[in-house]
C-alpha cells in the first residue's frame, strides 16, 4: 500500500505549527512538524518529504539558511519548498538564489485557500513523480528479469553447443576408428596379396585361386564401405523418403537391440525439405538409442503420421522412465534437448512424457514454413 505523502512544516512557534497542521488536515497528507531549522534538517536526513513549508524568520538557523543546506544535499536537493513570511520585499531577492528547485512563498497572515491551492499543486507534482518512479522501477525490474533469462538461455545454449560439438567429435572418432579397423586392414591385406602375386610366378590355376580370394576381399570391402556410408547417412532417406527411412531404422533397432519394435507409419508421400526430413530421422535415431541404452524396455512403438500441415513422430517405450531430477536438469539431458533443438529449429516442437511405466517422445514439425497465422 502506498504511504501518504509527507509534508514537513518548520516554524519556531508551536502555535503556528498546530495551526498549519489543522489546516493541512484537508489534504491527504501526513504532516511532520519541526520547531527549528536544525530539527528539520535532522528529519530530512532520515526521511523524504513531498514538500516543506518553512517559516523564514526563526532564531539560529533561519528559513533561507535551512533551504541552503537542503539544496546542498543530494537527498533533499529537489524537495519543493514553500517559504512562509510576513513581508516579501526584502526576501524576494534571496528567493532568486533557490530557483534551481521548486520554490514558492506565501504571505502571513495565511490565506487558507491560497495555501491549500499551492500545496495541491506541489502534491500533484509529487504524485506524478512517484508514479513515474514506480513505472521506472517496474521497467528496471522487467529489464533485469529479461536480462537474467537471456543470460540463462545463453549459458544453456553454450552448454548445448559444447555437447553437440562433443557428440560430433565422438562420432568422427567412431567413424575414423571404423574406417581404420575395417577398411585399413582389408586394404593392407589386399596390397600384400598383390605384392606377393607380383613377386611369385604362379601357374594359371594358382593365379585364378589367388585372384578369386582377392575378389572376395574386395567384395567384403565394398560391403564395409556400404555399412559405413549407411551409418553416416542412410541412402534410403534420399532414395525412398522419410516414412521408409523411419521404418528401416526401426527394423535395424529391433535387429541390433533385440527389443520388439512395433511400427505404425503412414506411408503416404510426405514431401518435406531436407532439413526437416533429417531432423525427424535423427530424432528417431536418438530416441531409439536412448531406449536401447537407458529404458530396459520390452517393447517400443514408433508411429509417424501427418495431420494437416504437420507431421508427428511418436516413440513410446514401456521401460523404466526418465527420473524427474534428470528431466529438470539441463546438464543431464543434453541428448533430449538436442532433439528439442532440432525440432524447434525447424519450426516444430518436442514433448517428453515419462513415468515409471515408460517414456513417450513426441516430435512435431510443420511440413513447410508456416506463416504467423498458421502456427499453433
Ligand atoms: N527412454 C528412456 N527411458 C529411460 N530413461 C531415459 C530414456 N531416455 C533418456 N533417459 C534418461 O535421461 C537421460 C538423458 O538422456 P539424454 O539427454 O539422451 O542423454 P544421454 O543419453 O547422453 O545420457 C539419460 O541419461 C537417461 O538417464
Ligand atoms: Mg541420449
Amino acid at each position: 500500500m502506498n504511504r501518504l505523502p509527507r509534508i514537513l512544516v518548520v516554524d519556531d512557534r508551536h502555535a503556528n505549527l498546530i495551526a498549519m497542521q489543522r489546516l493541512l488536515k484537508k489534504v491527504p497528507v501526513q504532516v511532520v512538524l519541526a520547531q527549528s531549522g536544525e530539527a528539520a534538517l535532522a528529519l530530512c536526513m532520515r526521511d523524504s518529504f513531498a514538500l516543506a513549508l518553512i517559516d523564514v524568520h526563526m532564531p539560529n538557523m533561519d528559513g533561507f539558511e535551512l533551504a541552503g543546506y537542503l539544496r546542498g544535499t543530494d537527498k533533499t536537493r529537489k524537495m519543493p519548498l514553500i517559504f512562509v513570511t510576513a513581508s516579501l520585499t526584502e526576501e524576494l531577492h534571496s528567493l532568486r538564489g533557490y530557483q534551481s528547485g521548486a520554490v514558492d512563498y506565501i504571505l502571513k497572515p495565511i490565506d487558507d485557500r491560497i495555501l491549500l491551492s499551492k500545496v495541491g499543486v506541489f502534491l500533484e507534482l509529487y504524485n506524478t513523480q512517484e508514479e513515474l518512479q514506480r513505472h521506472r522501477d517496474h521497467l528496471f525490474a522487467l529489464v533485469a528479469e529479461r536480462t537474467a533469462s537471456l543470460e540463462k538461455a545463453h549459458t544453456e545454449l553454450r552448454t548445448l553447443n559444447r555437447y553437440l560439438n562433443r557428440v560430433r567429435e565422438e562420432e568422427r572418432g567412431h567413424i575414423a576408428r571404423t574406417i581404420h579397423d575395417e577398411m585399413g586392414n582389408t586394404l593392407a591385406h589386399q596390397k600384400m596379396t598383390i605384392e606377393w602375386l607380383q613377386l611369385n610366378r604362379l601357374d594359371h590355376e594358382q593365379l585364378q585361386r589367388e585372384l578369386e580370394s582377392l575378389k572376395c576381399q574386395v567384395e567384403n570391402a565394398i560391403v564395409k564401405v556400404r555399412d559405413i556410408t549407411r551409418m553416416l547417412r542412410p541412402p534410403i532417406l534420399d532414395q525412398c523418403g522419410l516414412p521408409a527411412a523411419l521404418e528401416w531404422q526401426a527394423t535395424e533397432f529391433e535387429k541390433s537391440s533385440g527389443v520388439p519394435c512395433l511400427v505404425d507409419i503412414e506411408s503416404a508421400e510426405v514431401v518435406m525439405d531436407a532439413d526437416r526430413t533429417i531432423a525427424m530421422f535423427r530424432i528417431l535415431q536418438e530416441s531409439l538409442t536412448n531406449v536401447a541404452l537407458h529404458a530396459q524396455a520390452s517393447e517400443v512403438r514408433v508411429s509417424f503420421s501427418r495431420m494437416g500441415d504437420w507431421v508427428r513422430l511418436i516413440v513410446d517405450d514401456n521401460g523404466c522412465g526418465i527420473p524427474d531430477e534428470i528431466l529438470i536438469d539441463p546438464h543431464r539431458n543434453m541428448g533430449l534437448r538436442g532433439m528439442e533443438e532440432r525440432a524447434c529449429q525447424n519450426g516444430g516442437e518436442l514433448h517428453v512424457e515419462s513415468s515409471p511405466a515408460g517414456t513417450r517422445i513426441t516430435a512435431s514439425v510443420p511440413v513447410h514454413d508456416l506463416g504467423a497465422g498458421e502456427r499453433r
